[in-house]
């Protein structure tokens, strides 16, 4: 048998694709999550009739999508239509007790829903790929990534397919090679939400649409609170409700805050506030639409403490199209991030800036990269070789090897419970007293206790690290 190569060694000795790969059938080895790097790798998807489908269709050669299942078969039935071979399901846990060729699994569910479905595919074996953000709480994503750490062969891999980016790995490079300096503040943005929010909760109840049952809206509401139908809260748009999704802050930052996250090695923040838009609906009354909303803008302030040698850092994240400030190095005609979002690193040497994706990383003014030499890299790259982060997945899964994947869960479950802490900070403006006024007077500052999972000068705000699951559902294993 060859030795596979671990990701590290793959950077020692050039490109991945000449790695030879150990020849030995599936049935001969066997055993919990095992797939034989000569078998493809039979994946099954949770949620496809979004990203999920997307998702599918970039697993590339080496997988064969062997079963779908969807709360909903209408809106699923393009992603059907592709995969003919695929067995259908319309419940997660029929599915990984029914079907017998599933090694991996991809969950592009709403947010709500990817720890418990994750959870579940984890205790059966199973390697899994989880949209972003990882988990809908910071809870949920503690459990995750502990799940991982207690079943260290399972490939586990965060959507956020940015991380995967040559630019985005770049950045890092610059950083430690101290091409910026000390960094010391960063701000980052989004164009999101790009879809309703900041509004009331929907009271109509209207009939389920034609492709989902009964069974089926209960399995979408999952361990959130019973709602009736509505389509204000349905496809794409439950990231603006509180109990499905987890605003622009949840639905960008993954991407967005990831690069300066991975750089800078930030770790958990000590410190967290939030400040949002309000709506008067008349003189001095400021409407009730962010407690089941995120708000339509925000700006959250996070601070990191210092790590080793690197100083404190002061993260701003802005959403709504709120901007927070633009460099005067600038010139007026250039953009300010690119996709509709972007990060800033203030460097005291330089400033350095990246695209939505931590794409097109640039020093900041333009043209001190016509005068840049690159150092020289040092991080493993994934995507160039690969052509991508649902491949790279796939290939860790045939190598056997977790390290080969870009973004797991030991990285992913930290990122994503740091972002979750920010709508933590925007939730408590809605919190009340027992006579029914505002708990918090003015937005306040949060300390957090990150290995502790605790916010320790507001009790009451932690009723958002972990939330209640409904009746009859819990986390799985
Ligand atoms: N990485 C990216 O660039 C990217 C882009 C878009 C979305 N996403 C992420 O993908 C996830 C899905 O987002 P979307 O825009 O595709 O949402 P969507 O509403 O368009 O699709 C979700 C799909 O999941 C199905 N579904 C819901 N609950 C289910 C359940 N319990 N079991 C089985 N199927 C269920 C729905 O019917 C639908 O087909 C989110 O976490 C989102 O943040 C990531």
């Amino acid at each position: 048998m060859t030795k596979v190569k671990s990701r590290r060694e793959f950077l020692k000795t050039g490109s991945a694709v000449t790695a030879s790969f150990m020849i030995v059938p599936r049935h001969v080895l066997g055993g919990k999550g095992f797939v034989a790097p000569s078998d493809k790798v039979n994946v099954a998807g949770v949620g496809v009739g979004g990203m999920g489908f997307s998702n599918m269709q970039h697993l590339g050669p080496n997988a064969n999508v062997t079963a779908l299942c969807d709360t909903d078969w209408d809106y699923a039935g393009k992603c059907f239509k592709k995969f003919p071979q695929a067995k259908q399901y319309r419940d997660f846990r029929e599915m990984l007790v029914k079907s017998k060729d599933i090694d991996a699994v991809v969950i592009a569910t709403p947010d709500n829903t990817h720890a418990m479905i994750a959870m579940h595919a984890m205790d059966k074996g199973k390697h899994v790929y989880v949209q972003k953000p990882l988990t809908h709480d910071i809870y949920e994503a503690r459990a995750l990534t502990e799940m991982a750490k207690k079943h260290p062969k399972l490939i586990t891999q965060m959507g956020n397919q940015g991380h995967s980016n040559e630019s985005n790995i770049e950045l890092a490079e610059w950083v430690k090679a101290g091409v910026l300096g000390d960094v010391s503040k960063v701000e980052c943005w989004t164009n999101r939400p790009v879809w309703p929010q900041g509004l009331p909760y929907p009271k109509d109840e209207v009939a389920l649409p034609a492709g989902i049952t009964k069974e089926g809206w209960d399995m979408w509401l999952g361990p959130a609170e019973y709602k009736a139908f509505n389509p204000a809260i349905y496809h794409f748009k439950w990231r603006g409700w509180w109990p499905f999704g987890t605003g622009a802050l949840g639905d960008m930052a993954c991407h967005i805050i990831d690069p300066p996250f991975r750089a800078l090695n930030l770790g958990y923040p000590t410190t967290v506030e939030a400040y949002s838009s309000t709506f008067y609906d008349r003189d001095f009354h400021a409407a009730e639409t962010t407690s089941e909303s995120a708000p339509s803008a925000s700006k959250i302030v996070f601070n990191f403490p210092a790590r080793g040698s690197m100083p404190a850092v002061k993260l701003v994240w802005t959403d709504g199209g709120i901007i927070y400030e633009r460099p005067e190095e600038l010139k007026d005609q250039d953009a300010l991030g690119w996709d509709g979002g972007g990060a800033l690193l203030h460097g005291s040497k330089t400033k350095a800036m990246t695209g939505c994706y931590g794409d097109n990383t640039t020093l900041v003014p333009f043209d001190k990269m016509s005068s840049f030499t690159k150092p020289a890299p040092t991080l493993p790259r994934i995507a160039g070789n690969q052509g991508g982060h649902e491949r790279n997945w796939i290939q860790a899964i045939q190598q056997g090897d977790p390290s080969f994947a870009s973004c797991p869960f030991s990285y992913a479950g930290p990122l994503t419970e740091t972002i979750l802490l920010g709508n933590i900070a925007l939730r408590v403006s809605n919190l009340k007293n027992p006579q029914g006024r505002p708990l918090v007077k003015e937005q306040i500052r949060l300390h957090w206790d990150g290995p502790a999972m605790k916010i320790t000068n507001l009790d009451e705000a932690n009723q958002f690290v972990k939330r209640e699951y409904r009746k009859g559902w819990d986390l799985g294993a």
